[in-house]
């Protein structure tokens, strides 16, 4: 009888180590140490065949077996589960999609930024630049325009406590410039400047780039020559510009400068608001008044000025219909001129 005990010792030993899978780790504790048919409970009905003097050694030794097929079937299981969760670990699945990484891009302001500085500095330019905080006089009064002068209604300004500007445009910084330096002078100014304005092509934030040429003998050709230039490089080779008189202060004679729309090459379109021209900047010939308030000869010198907002050719090269946009910070706007720089 206690050999019976052995024989399903060594089965159970055998039929274990050959079992990899959990689902059969079950089946072996059914056929073992199940209710019914389990075969530890044969052991169980053996009891009442054994002889007397040998049924509590018996009975010792089925219940240490049975206590053994436990502990074993549970050991067993917990290593097969382990080792799934390691494997688990290991498995890359190369069917999976990818993370992919979050890649930035340029504003658009900021790549219009860099297009204009390329321009002028293949031109010779170099870049000049102050403070967003300026004095009223380097503001306004040395570029001809006095206070209570009408035309500093043109801008819409923030005064600080302290009586200083966030500045209107980057004019100041060419009076700085024309300041410290003698001429000749060739400079390109960008910079953040402030209005208090708010609908869909201007917003109290924005930027702007002016450039300033100072010399002996330039003439307004020399700025329709390198205004046309700089368009040409900017937009395309086939772009037409023109000339529209027009008043600034600090300059004479000045002009708005119009590009022929892309759009209906002049016909008139929605782009254009069917004037067949867009509007990109503001231009002229240095005011003699602002060439003697910053010390430069006006018999001798001559010099050409113009400023853009880059708000507004971005809006232009990229068709960007409402500025506002520019500082929502809204990547998937920002997100659509990935690549362009
Ligand atoms: N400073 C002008 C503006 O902001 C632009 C400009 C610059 C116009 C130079 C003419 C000449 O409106």
């Amino acid at each position: 009888m206690l050999d019976r005990v052995k024989t399903l010792r060594k089965e159970f030993d055998d039929e274990l180590s050959t079992t990899k899978e959990l689902r059969l780790i079950e089946e072996l504790r059914v056929k073992y140490l199940g209710r019914k048919a389990g075969l530890a409970n044969e052991l169980v009905k053996m009891i009442k065949d054994v002889p007397d003097e040998q049924k509590s050694n018996f009975g010792k030794e089925a219940n240490i077996l049975k206590v053994y097929i436990e502990t074993v079937l549970d050991e067993h299981k917990k290593r097969l589960e382990e080792s799934r969760r390691d494997s688990e670990k290991a498995f890359f699945d190369i069917t999976l999609p990818g993370v992919k990484p979050l890649l930035g891009s340029f504003h658009p302001i900021e790549l219009v930024r860099r297009e204009i500085e390329d321009i002028f500095l293949r031109l010779g330019y170099s870049i000049a630049e102050g403070p967003e905080a300026e004095t009223d006089w380097n503001n306004f009064e040395a570029l001809n325009m006095p206070p209570h002068h009408p035309a500093r209604d043109m801008q819409d300004t923030f005064y600080l406590e302290n009586g200083s500007v966030l500045r209107t445009h980057t004019s100041p910084v060419q009076i700085r410039t024309m300041l410290s330096k003698k001429p000749p002078i060739r400079i390109i100014c960008p910079g953040r400047t402030f209005r208090c304005d708010w609908d869909i092509t201007h917003t109290p934030n924005f930027y702007q780039v002016e450039g300033l040429m100072i010399d002996v003998g330039v003439s307004l050709a020399d700025m329709k020559g390198t205004i046309d230039y700089f368009c040409r490089q900017l937009f395309s080779t086939e772009i037409i510009t023109r000339l529209r008189p027009s008043y600034f202060p600090f300059v004479e004679p000045g002009a708005e400068v119009d590009i022929q729309c892309q759009i209906c090459k002049g016909k008139g379109c929605r782009t254009c608001k069917n004037a067949g021209w867009l509007e990109i900047m503001g231009a002229g010939m240095v005011h003699v008044n602002v060439l003697e308030n910053v010390g430069i000869d006006s018999e001798i010198y001559t010099g050409f000025a113009f400023g853009m907002g880059m708000d507004r050719i971005a809006m232009l090269k990229f068709g960007i219909e409402d500025t506002r946009a520019n500082y929502e910070g809204n990547l998937r706007f920002i997100e659509q001129f990935r690549g362009l720089e």
